[in-house]
């Protein structure tokens, strides 16, 4: 949540910044701010929208700087207003913040800062408070301010009367940094590093940075030099552009197959799921008699598939916990218990919370996370990378259907050691797994009918979703898919439960659509749209058939193509992200900027 970008090195630091801020853009949109440090003078611009305001706002500035900081808003302390936007002033100090001080209002008392700010922001305390401690040593005000400060914070900051040098210093939100020949950068997310260099590092939590055109220095808090670990890109700039495409949302659905195979492949050694390359031991395996999963919206969709496929394959239990729920709970898990955490960034708060929850009270953790190096991947026991690339629109699609690929595979593993499932299976299963990316490029080949659903949805304020089974899973994510980025009221219903009250909202052309690709549930499901139709709905089926005539059932059909029950819900989860963005696209919307939302969720 919140982007910032800091740049320090030999061209113009106006063009860094703001391209950067273009590509960090989902993590936050509320508002957007730069600064610039040149000749002892720090020039900061700041407005509320999106960055191609600030772009605006910037358009006349000829400020010939090398360095300077910028951030996009996610708004959490204080309304989306100008003053509010960072960067944040105070006396020599110029800072931008991605976190949230949880103690602000305690450090404004303490040390009498009420007259030294202007915004509602707990950012600004922190300029406040850096800024009464400066004496003109940089490290040595920083590191007095942090001691105090409790709560997550990414900051960087510079001082007017130290020429092109940018300090930085994090404790759980993230940030991370790379060296080029045009300079120093530093970022949340690597997406902003990219073009400057494909080797960067994490930057590890209390230390500090400093940044200058020559290279960053990295100490402790004890100012010993620490070497840090550098990683490499897998990808490259072109994966963090659209591509030709309207949106990322509509790339990503469409790079579906590659991800899937780029995340499968891999790990499949003689037909077999093999996690050596992972370094997963099988004796995580072994002896646990249940299964915790834990993650935040859509990725803890993805893990309800996952629940759905050992449940019934391995007959292990699973529960699928929302981590914010998780975090406070005491939870039933021991040493017994496996636990799977999902998080495409890699930096959800309360998944990372929930997870050490789990780690405390004797469980091993694998993490199935897309961003390499990041604090769900770098505290878990295990991680499972899924190779999805950069996932940009905040609408997740891509990322979930690589999850349920990682989930499935594990599932495989877990049957070959625990002896649940012949190996002869286990490659029949293995077969249909790799086989998945093809599904899916068949089912994009049916896309033109969905637009046309699309436009019957955008109409109604509210819509319904339905299934048994794996389709109720479905229909979870599908609902909120539908919500997140069209704003229609959506809502994912058990087939059968309806009749218990929410049929009461089905009135005449009501949108719902009713997923049924399960065979055992298939009639069931049927008899259920019948009582939907009855009263008026607008019925849009998902299902097997070859062709569905009856109107009694349905006025509109998507066909998936002929699959095992459990390997529908790849084709689907195509069918359904299509739809929302279809509606989003035709209702004319920001389908990669929903309102009020950010990608990366780091506050509670
Ligand atoms: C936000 C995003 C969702 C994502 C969720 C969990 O709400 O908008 O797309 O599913 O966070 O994010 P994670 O990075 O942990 O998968």
């Amino acid at each position: 949540m919140c982007g910032i970008i800091g740049f320090t090195g030999n061209i113009p630091a106006k063009d860094v910044i703001i391209g950067g801020l273009e590509t960090l853009e989902y993590r936050g949109y509320d508002s957007a701010g730069v600064a610039l440090l040149c000749d002892g003078e720090i020039t900061v611009r700041k407005r509320t929208g999106k960055v191609e305001e600030l772009k605006k706002l910037c358009a006349d500035m000829d400020n010939p700087a090398t360095c300077g900081i910028g951030h996009t808003r996610w708004a959490t302390h204080g309304g989306v207003t100008d003053v509010n936007a960072h960067p944040h002033r105070c006396g020599q100090v110029v800072l931008i913040h991605n976190g949230i001080i949880e103690n602000y209002r305690q450090l404004i008392t303490e040390y009498g800062l009420a007259d030294d700010i202007i915004s509602e922001t707990d950012t600004e305390v922190v300029a406040a408070l850096i800024d009464k401690f400066y004496e003109g040593d940089p490290v040595k005000a920083i590191k007095k301010a942090v001691k105090v400060l409790s709560g997550a914070f990414g900051l960087c900051i510079m001082f007017q009367d130290i020429p092109d040098t940018i300090y930085c210093i994090r404790n759980v939100s993230p940030l991370v940094a790379a060296t080029s020949d045009r300079g120093s950068v530093i970022a949340s997310d690597l997406t902003a590093l990219i073009a400057y260099s494909k080797d960067y590092f994490v930057v590890p939590e209390y230390h500090l940075l400093t940044l200058t055109k020559d290279g960053i220095d990295v100490r402790d808090m004890k100012g010993n030099e620490v070497k840090p670990q550098m990683l490499s890109v897998n990808w490259d700039i072109a994966s963090a552009q659209k591509g030709g495409y309207p949106f990322f949302m509509l790339k990503e659905i469409y790079e579906q197959p590659d991800a899937i195979r780029n995340t499968v492949a891999p790990r499949v050694m003689d037909g077999m799921p093999d996690f050596t390359d992972d370094g997963i031991d099988d004796s995580v395996f072994e002896n646990i008699d249940k299964v915790t999963v834990i993650g935040c919206g859509t990725a803890m969709h993805a893990g309800m598939v996952g629940k759905h496929l050992i449940e019934a394959k391995l007959r292990i239990p699973v529960q699928v916990e929302i981590a914010s729920e998780f975090r406070y709970k005491n939870p039933i898990i021991d040493e017994k218990t496996l636990t799977i955490v999902l998080s495409q960034s890699g930096e959800t708060i309360d998944t990372l919370e929930a997870m050490k929850l789990a780690k405390a009270n004797g469980s091993k953790v694998i993490s199935i996370v897309n961003v390499k190096g990041s604090s769900i991947a770098r505290e878990s026991d295990y991680v499972l990378y899924t190779h999805a690339g950069p996932e940009i629109a905040v609408a997740s699609t891509k990322a979930y259907t690589v999850q349920v690929a990682a989930m499935y595979l594990i599932a495989a593993r877990m049957g070959v050691v625990k002896k649940l499932v012949s190996d002869s299976e286990t490659k029949k299963f293995m077969t249909k797994l790799i086989n998945t990316p093809n599904i899916i490029e068949e089912t994009l080949e049916g896309a033109n009918d969905i637009k046309r659903v699309a436009n019957h949805i955008k109409l109604s304020p509210d819509a319904f979703y339905i299934g048994r089974g794996l389709d109720y899973t479905m229909s979870l994510e599908a609902s909120l898919k539908l919500k997140e980025i069209s704003y229609i009221h959506a809502e994912a219903y058990a087939a059968g439960e309806l009749k218990h009250g929410t049929i009461a909202l089905i009135t005449e052309n009501v949108p719902v659509i009713a997923i049924a690709t399960q065979e055992d549930v298939y009639e069931k499901v049927i008899s259920n749209i019948r009582e939907v139709k009855a009263r008026g709905a607008y019925v849009i089926l998902i299902s097997m058939d070859e062709k569905v005539d009856d109107v009694k059932i349905c006025d509109k059909h998507i066909r998936i193509p002929k699959l095992d029950p459990e390997f529908t819900a790849f084709a689907t989860a195509v069918i359904l992200q299509l739809i929302a963005y279809y509606t989003s696209e035709a209702k004319g919307l920001d389908v990669d900027k929903p309102r009020n939302l950010a990608k990366s969720v780091t506050v509670e």
